[in-house]
């Protein structure tokens, strides 16, 4: 590791700090001021180019107090002022600052993949001790300014009077200078699958009815709460981004807005009896995270996320590779097909149903002859894998139940073959990757987890899907919950042992933390392209995305539909996927994931094999990244070079107005030449009537060309750079 680390530190101990404290960040652009308010509340203010960014706004936690040992119910709506908390539930009043403890630190790592190969740390960090008298507790916070924004997190050091706490709520507070346009999904204890809506600050309630589209299991958190990572554009164009880092052992966060004061507050997901965090200490909370730039380029450039988050935990990274796949998958999402292997059962007893005896649908996709010739495809065509869902029991008893066993992650269906499948991928120099549907029940899954592992290990499957779609089991336990996030990491990190790498989906939104688990290697947690079957994306879906669930890390999206006339699949499904073609290819350029899909069904691809060249060539690991333009909600361009190659790879994704692109290739190396292979929008293409019209041409640039590239409404353009 590449390693210039500097530490300078500054102490000052004084029995009581009265004045406020300033930090700036290594460039000086960035100030930040904390201090106390009148009623001992630690208060921070953030400004940038000497604007306000965040004013000044409350820091500090409400505990849950045990009355007589009966629990406290817990209540969203109320709001918290120092007369309802009971006194010593609390952690925001009457503190004064003991002392403070300023660092520097400069550091460039290297990752293990990414979206450049190494990533420079460097931060102004300022460390403040609050103390409060009346309980004779310390509560520390820890900030720190990066140049690309501010980040904090709290410390509760082992003491006697804080040894072990309930959270009843965090009150941390994000002050807004105006009513600025966000794109925000509504805050719910159970799904991020949403649409975005874009809206005034103080529309967010008016709008909020119409963002809550029906979902299998949602629960929305408030008329006025939203999920980060939330993206904001302030009137004088500034970006800000507000989410968070490290979310380990601690309940995810959610964003309440008040209109009459124009300030977001955390509010923890709750666990089933509605408390939102068991802490001992001592104890960090995760980071909250403020990035901020004058273009949405520079959020999109912001590293703060990884950052913030712990080095490589795993020794030896070897096994853990960038994966480009295909799967026997659209094939059940556009509903040709089937996860269940029979129709005709009504109810399954786990490890107990004979399949053998029960009449096969003949739609049960997960077969051994259909999952050869996927490994055919994948074999012929260079994708290192092949997912397979539905090849487990369980799957017709599984919907509309909320059981707590439906599967053991062993039992194949009687028409699939674990042998021979594995023996027929390792033939063709082709891995598995393995499907594990949790169906939510938590704890059935934790049962059952070596065991499953092993299982993989043993048939050459090094990478797995997992997946919590329904109703958390045990019953009340919400997809976000402190026990949750928990559970997600103690699989990532039980999977690191067997050398396995996870795919989360339906899982808690990231936070970073695949920079200290690099096994984990994507997580969906996002609408994703199934939606494209069940109705169709928003149209600037995919320009939103890399400024909000893509803050906290890569996304298991699931591009490469190209037959976007998803009856064509399964006559009853009348969805359309809004998008050109050739979007489809910018987006593995756009949506970064060291995990890419080729998502539709081989047959489809055959009928365009001159686009799907593209699918074939894209890196799945990048040495760099330079972000061209990006606006959310109208248009993201991105350049990255292959991390194996001196070639480049362009990607544009853009919303129902279409966009044009005056392209300079500026990143290029100055004195070599380069083969542009360019796959765009016909000049009649539309995501609506005309998806499918593309035109690829090659061109010879450099450094200094200019191009102007036109994409359809619904569109985009993908262009690989190769050196000559
Ligand atoms: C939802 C996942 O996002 C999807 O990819 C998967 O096929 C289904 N769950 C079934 O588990
Ligand atoms: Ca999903």
């Amino acid at each position: 590791m590449k390693k210039t680390c500097l530490l300078t530190i500054v102490i000052s101990v004084l029995s009581f700090i009265a004045h406020a404290q300033t930090l700036k960040s290594p460039d000086g652009r960035f100030q930040l001021n904390v201090s106390v308010d009148q009623q001992g509340r630690p208060v921070y203010e953030l400004s940038f180019d000497g604007k306000p960014v965040i004013l000044r706004s409350g820091l500090g936690l409400e505990l849950k107090k045990e009355v007589e040992g009966k629990q406290e119910t817990f209540d969203n709506t109320k709001h918290t002022d120092a007369s309802t908390i009971d006194e010593k539930a609390d952690l925001m009043y009457g503190f004064q600052i003991k002392s403070t403890k300023t660092d520097t630190f400069d550091e460039t790592w290297k990752t293990v993949w990414g979206e450049e190969d190494e990533i420079r740390n460097h931060y102004n960090e300022l460390l403040v001790s609050f103390y409060q008298p009346k309980n004779d507790r310390t509560m520390d916070i820890r900030f720190r300014l990066f140049n690309d924004g501010l980040a904090f997190r709290y410390e509760f050091p082992d003491q006697k009077n804080l040894t072990y706490f309930i959270i009843k709520e965090e009150h941390t507070q994000f002050a807004l200078t105006g009513d600025h346009t966000a794109w925000w999904i509504p805050g719910d204890f159970d799904t991020q699958e949403y649409s975005y809506t874009m809206s005034k600050l103080s529309q967010i309630r008016g709008k909020m009815k119409d963002a809550i589209t029906p979902n299998s299991s949602q629960t929305p958190a408030g008329p006025t709460c939203v999920q980060t990572a939330l993206m904001m554009k302030s009137d004088d164009g500034l970006y800000i981004n507000i989410h968070e880092a490290a979310c380990v052992d601690y309940a995810t966060m959610h964003l309440n807005y008040n209109e009459g004061t124009r300030t977001f507050e955390s509010l923890l997901t709750p666990d089933a009896i509605g408390d939102k965090g068991y802490i001992q200490t001592p104890f960090n909370s995760p980071w909250r995270t403020v990035i901020v730039g004058h273009a949405g380029t520079d959020i999109l450039a912001s590293r703060m996320t990884l950052n913030l988050n712990e080095p490589c935990k795993i020794e030896d990274t070897s096994w853990i590779k960038p994966v480009k796949y295909i799967g026997v998958w659209w094939d059940m999402i556009t509903n040709r097909s089937h996860w269940a292997y029979t129709d005709a059962l009504t109810s399954v007893k786990l490890g107990q149903t004979d399949y053998t005896k029960t009449k096969p649908s003949g739609r049960h996709a997960a077969n051994t002859a259909n999952v050869k010739h996927y490994i055919d495809f994948a074999a012929q065509h260079g994708f290192d894998a092949v997912l397979v869902e539905g090849w487990n029991q369980g799957w017709e008893d599984w919907f509309g139940h909320e059981k707590d066993f439906v599967f053991d992650f062993v039992s194949p269906y009687p028409d699939f073959d674990v042998a021979a499948i594995r023996d027929y991928a390792k033939a063709k120099g082709v891995k598995m990757i393995m499907h594990h549907e949790t169906s939510s029940s938590v704890r059935n899954y934790e049962r059952h987890l070596d065991q499953a592992y092993q299982f993989m290990v043993d048939n050459g499957y090094p990478a797995v899907k997992s997946g919590y779609v329904g109703n958390i089991v045990p019953h009340g336990e919400h997809h976000y919950s402190q026990w949750i996030n928990n559970h997600y990491l103690y699989c990532v990190k039980k999977a690191a042992d067997y050398h396995i790498m996870v795919n989360a989906h339906e899982a808690v939104r990231p936070t970073g933390l695949c920079r200290t688990y690099p096994n984990l290697i994507g997580n969906e947690s996002a609408r994703g392209t199934e939606y494209e079957a069940f109705g169709g994306n928003t149209v600037d879906h995919t320009t939103i995305l890399p400024f909000t669930r893509l803050i906290g890390g890569p996304m298991d999206y699931t591009p490469g539909i190209f037959e976007m006339d998803i009856s064509k699949m399964s006559p009853d499904n009348s969805s359309k996927a809004r998008t050109t073609l050739a979007r489809q290819l910018a987006l593995y350029v756009t949506l970064y994931s060291p995990l890419q899909m080729a998502a539709d069904v081989p047959e489809n691809y055959e009928r365009f094999m001159d686009a799907f060249q593209f699918i074939k060539d894209v890196p799945v690991d990048w040495k760099r990244t330079v972000y061209l333009e990006a606006e959310p909600g109208d248009y993201v361009t991105i350049a990255r070079k292959d991390k194996n190659s001196e070639n480049w790879f362009v990607g544009s994704t853009v919303d129902e107005n279409g966009h044009t692109t005056q392209l300079t290739f500026d990143f290029l190396d100055k004195d070599a030449s380069y083969e542009a292979t360019i796959y765009q929008d016909a000049e009649n293409a539309h995501w609506q009537d005309n998806p499918q019209a593309y035109k690829i041409y090659k061109k010879k640039v450099d450094s200094k060309t200019k191009l102007k590239i036109k994409s359809a409404p619904g569109g985009g353009f993908a262009i690989k750079l190769t050196k000559i």
